[in-house]
């Protein structure tokens, strides 16, 4: 018989996991929050007290995986423990819902792919930017071919101030993967590879800075306000990444991510050049850009655009594993994102462009 509910075990009780707590998972009917696991227990019991108080409370992921009566995991931990506790979790036969980096390298995305293969599970990493209501209704519009090819783009999110969890796990190389390429390039290069139709990226070049290690803590991004931060901690990472990608059918990507630069304000953005129309995502909002009957043409839809992805997104993961309903992340795809990044990163290293 079809299963109706999808009992869920969180590992990571921090930032993100309350989002995704609040976002959806408290308003979601079919899913059983049956357990929280955190380091630090205090977290664990202070979530489930909160938002499930009959559900389990683990310090170690492993025992909460032995439990078999869940049937899937939400990682909300720091990004080098993603792959590790989603293999565990595909070992142990769940499924795996897992934020964003998919991993710190693409051999560790590669690792969890292939496990979530093995086990017959499904993985399905944050991608919260492809359910905004801006980018559902650019997919639809490339693919009935209204952008015509789309040749050329743009795509970053420059912030003023906005450095996460300073000295943390988030400016710590070992645990982070690297500075804002892979924190937020992964969300909006993610977005416009995929609106791009998900061309095979080829090569990459890039630089990396990192100019605000030291200094003020002042922040204006709304968006960086995840992580705790380390008086005195670790900042081996970038702070400014910018670069270049090249794509098996000739389009080619700039990149900007930085968590501090000065710039007048904060911007998430993707903008794409096609044959027939352009089109800028901003934030939440879009305009597309074209021209008919000799006239240049701006479309702007009215109104405010919803932005509710992250919660879009978890919906999908259950109506994945629930309803066999067509998933909108494929774990190859999260490969191939990591090995962009990780190309970028030699690319950074060596000064000179990298072949994918
Ligand atoms: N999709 C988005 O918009 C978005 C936004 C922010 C963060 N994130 C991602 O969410 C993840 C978590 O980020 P955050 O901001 O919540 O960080 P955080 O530091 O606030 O939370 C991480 C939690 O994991 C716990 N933890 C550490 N090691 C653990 C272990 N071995 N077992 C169990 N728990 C452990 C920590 O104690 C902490 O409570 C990161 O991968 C980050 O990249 C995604």
């Amino acid at each position: 018989m079809k299963k109706k509910t999808l009992k869920i075990g969180l590992v990571g009780c921090g930032g993100m996991g309350r989002y995704h707590l609040d976002c959806h998972y408290r308003h979601e009917p079919r899913v059983e929050l049956a357990a929280f696991c955190d380091i630090l227990p205090e977290r664990a019991n202070g979530y489930a007290d909160e938002y499930a108080p009959g559900a389990a409370r683990f310090a170690d992921y492993r025992e909460l995986l032995k439990d078999p009566s869940i049937d899937a995991v939400d990682i909300c931990t720091p990004n080098y423990l993603h792959s590790e506790i989603a293999i565990a979790a595909f070992k142990a036969g769940k499924h795996v819902f897992c934020e964003k980096p998919d991993a710190i390298d693409a051999k560790k995305a590669a690792a969890m792919r292939d496990a979530a293969a093995k086990a017959g599970k499904v993985l399905m990493v944050m991608r919260n930017n492809r359910f905004t209501d801006a980018a559902k209704y650019l997919k639809r519009f490339v693919a009935d071919g209204r952008a015509g090819d789309i040749y050329a783009g743009r795509c970053g999110w420059q912030r003023r101030r906005g450095i996460p969890g300073k000295g943390g796990w988030f400016t710590t190389k070992a645990q982070s993967g690297g500075g804002p390429l892979i924190d937020l390039g992964v969300h909006m290069i993610d977005l416009a590879v995929w609106l791009m139709g998900s061309p095979r990226p080829v090569a990459v070049s890039g630089q990396t800075f990192r100019k605000f290690a030291e200094g003020s803590d002042v922040s204006d991004s709304e968006h960086s306000k995840f992580g705790d931060a380390v008086k005195g901690g670790t900042f081996d990472v970038e702070d400014l990444a910018m670069g270049f990608i090249r794509f098996e059918n000739g389009a080619v990507l700039q990149i900007e991510f930085s968590w501090a630069s000065n710039v007048e304000k904060e911007r998430r953005f993707v903008e794409l050049l096609g044959t027939k129309a352009g089109f800028a995502i901003d934030g939440s909002q879009m305009k597309i850009f074209t021209e008919e009957n000799g006239e240049l043409l701006d479309v702007v839809p009215p109104g405010v655009q919803k932005d509710d992805g992250h919660a879009r997104n978890l919906r999908n993961f259950v109506d994945v594993v629930l309803d066999g309903a067509e998933p909108c992340y494929k774990p190859q795809q999260g490969v191939d994102m990591i090995a962009i990044l990780e190309g970028f990163y030699k690319s950074a290293r060596l000064g000179r462009e990298v072949r994918l």
